[in-house]
């Protein structure tokens, strides 16, 4: 169903970094779950743009995002009180579960890992975080992963730590988990795949998108042998039965 919502607040986090906080009500998004955002009110560009759920509360959601090419610098450029198109939310509900977990976010990735860790918090399930970026102000909502997380360690590929979020892993003892969460761009998480991590890793994969309802097939990834759609199958998948090079 589309929706037509305003923009009730815009925030810059960095200079290619912002949030978008609309007024969605009776709705009730889940971690993994994402919205094709409108970028225009032409058919150019004429695909949505897909976003995470960052935190949904009272009816409020809010979006963060990074902006990479056309259709997300249009977004960055729609101010308060204008009007957006919405659809969804898409995606399969991620059912979290009760366990001690490693949440492992690489650059905007941490979208929607924020609302995971959100519900986890909600929930009392204990969770530590794990978050990279390439520069020390691109590193996100840092207090409030302090205040929520029960440990979090917080690296840039450039500054004082020069650590990839992967490099970080080592400072931890990942048996000590029973599961974790990870988001970021494919690059890393392919890396993440060959580290073998004892214990599972569900994947937020955020690649191109086509329609974003399952109907296109455009976002299809080989898993456990067979193709699956990210927008409807997914977006989250255990990591080690994705076959990253089909
Ligand atoms: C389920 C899901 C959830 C997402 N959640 C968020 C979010 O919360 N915040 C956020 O900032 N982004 C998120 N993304 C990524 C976001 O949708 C893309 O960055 C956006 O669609 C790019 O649109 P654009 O018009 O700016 O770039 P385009 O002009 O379409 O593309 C610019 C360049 O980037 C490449 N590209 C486009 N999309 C992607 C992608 N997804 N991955 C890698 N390369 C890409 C293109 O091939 C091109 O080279 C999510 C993606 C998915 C699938
Ligand atoms: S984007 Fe069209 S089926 Fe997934």
């Amino acid at each position: 169903m589309v929706r037509r919502v305003t923009i009730k607040k815009k925030q810059w986090f960095t200079d290619d970094i912002f949030g978008l906080e609309i007024y969605l009500p009776d709705i009730d998004p889940q971690p993994g779950q994402f919205f094709q955002v409108r970028v225009s009110t032409t058919y150019d560009p004429f695909l949505n743009r897909p976003i995470s759920v960052v935190s949904y509360k009272g009816g409020t959601l809010l979006m963060i995002i990074r902006v990479l090419g056309r259709g997300t610098k249009m977004l960055s450029q729609k101010e308060v009180g204008e009007d957006l198109q919405v659809l969804g939310p898409f995606g399969k509900a991620l059912r979290v579960k009760k366990k001690k977990s490693l949440l492992i976010a690489g650059g905007i990735g941490v979208a929607p890992l924020l609302f995971l860790a959100q519900k986890m918090h909600g929930k009392r399930i204990e969770f530590d975080f794990v978050y990279g970026a390439k520069r020390e102000k691109d590193l996100i909502k840092k207090s409030h992963i302090l205040q929520i997380a029960k440990h979090a360690i917080f690296v840039t590929e450039q500054g004082r730590s020069k650590m990839t979020v992967l490099g970080a892993l080592d400072m931890l003892d990942v048996e000590s988990y029973d599961i974790a969460y990870a988001c970021g761009p494919k690059t890393m998480l392919i890396e993440l795949q060959k580290l073998n991590l004892p214990i599972p890793v569900y994947a937020f994969c955020e690649d191109f998108l086509g329609c974003g309802c399952g109907l296109c097939l455009g976002c299809a990834i080989m898993y456990k042998g067979e193709y699956k759609r990210i927008c409807e199958d997914g977006p989250v998948f255990e990591l080690e039965y994705i076959e990253f090079n089909v």
